[in-house]
């Protein structure tokens, strides 16, 4: 298996600011691979580098095998910047369809049909179009030549919630086709649903990687069980991962660390008229990697 995006040892100064220190990363093919960090972590600084937009101080980078200033290679990437200029008076459906041109050629029905998904006015000009109409256009031009690799940056910044949802089928749909997602965000709920590994980055630091359903595997989530009737506590005392556990009556309520099995196989014996399980809250995993946040005194290279 060829890595999509392999980093080394990728590090970028500005004069004697850290952008971006060490990053060694592989991202798999097929995989959405969800970039996290607050505000001022290196995400873009990352994604430019990989783009090669701006160069490395030190480290090197290859994209689907090769560097990603050959155009052919270019050509395979979908890129949506994190500060996206869409300022002419051009109308957005012609940019695109000039974008399209550029790329050799993008069915018009393709274009319409993202447009149409994603409740995008392509008939304005670009300087007069809202912050989530430009974002929408972004994530048009970055979809619509059917990448082998997207590389979003904050790409659901100024999308109502609704769109967001979109964006995310669309994401999975690009998934399901064996293409690539790498996606970066401040916000772990925007990607954690879509992402099937998290690397967490903080004051230009990859500070761990994760698998998300493993993580969800390991959460802790608060369940519910309701009976037909009044049951005993005793039928619940003990069984492993279960904690908090409280029965009232014909109510169960506990927390459960890990899989729920033995909880269900308790349960079981009884009749359960109402089941409720709450998403396990990996906020509150991945706030412990961001409670030390980035002070800026370490972020300068020894002199
Ligand atoms: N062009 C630049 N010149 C100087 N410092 C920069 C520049 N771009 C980014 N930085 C600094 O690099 C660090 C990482 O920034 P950035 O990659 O934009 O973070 P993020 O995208 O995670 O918010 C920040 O401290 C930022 O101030
Ligand atoms: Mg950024």
């Amino acid at each position: 298996m060829t890595a999509v995006v392999r980093a080394e040892g990728l590090t970028k100064y500005y004069g004697r600011r850290r952008g971006l220190e060490d990053l060694t990363l592989e991202i798999r093919p097929g995989e959405v691979f969800g970039y996290l960090g607050p505000n001022g972590a290196g995400k873009t600084t990352t994604i430019r580098l990989l783009l090669d937009v701006i160069r490395p101080t030190r480290g090197h980078v290859t994209v689907l095998g090769a560097g990603s200033r050959e155009a052919a290679v270019r050509a395979r990437i979908g890129y949506l910047p994190g500060e996206l200029a869409l300022e002419g008076r051009e109308r957005a459906r012609d940019y695109l369809a000039f974008l399209a041109r550029v790329r050799g050629g993008v069915p018009p029905a393709r274009i319409r049909a993202l447009a149409e998904r994603l409740d995008a006015d392509l008939s304005v000009p670009m300087r007069k179009l809202s912050k989530g109409n430009k974002q929408k256009v972004g994530l048009i031009q970055a979809f619509m030549h059917e990448p082998e690799l997207l590389v979003l940056d904050e790409p659901t910044g100024g999308l109502d919630p609704l769109v967001q949802q979109e964006f995310l089928a669309m994401v999975r749909e690009v998934r399901a086709s064996g293409r690539t997602v790498l996606m970066s965000s401040h916000v772990l709920a925007e990607v954690e649903h879509v992402s099937d590994r998290v690397g967490i980055v903080r004051a230009g630091r990859l500070v761990a990687v994760e698998n998300v359903a493993a993580l969800r595997e390991k959460a802790v989530r608060r369940v519910e069980l309701h009976f037909d009737a009044p049951v005993p506590a005793e039928a619940f005392a003990g069984l492993p991962g279960v904690r908090e556990l409280r029965v009232e009556g014909a109510a169960l309520s506990c927390t459960i660390d890990g899989r729920p099995d033995a909880l269900v196989k308790a349960a079981a014996r009884f009749t359960v008229v109402h089941l409720v399980s709450e998403e396990p809250d990996l906020e509150e995993i991945f706030l412990t990697y961001y409670s030390e946040e980035g002070r800026d005194d370490d972020r300068q290279e020894p002199a």
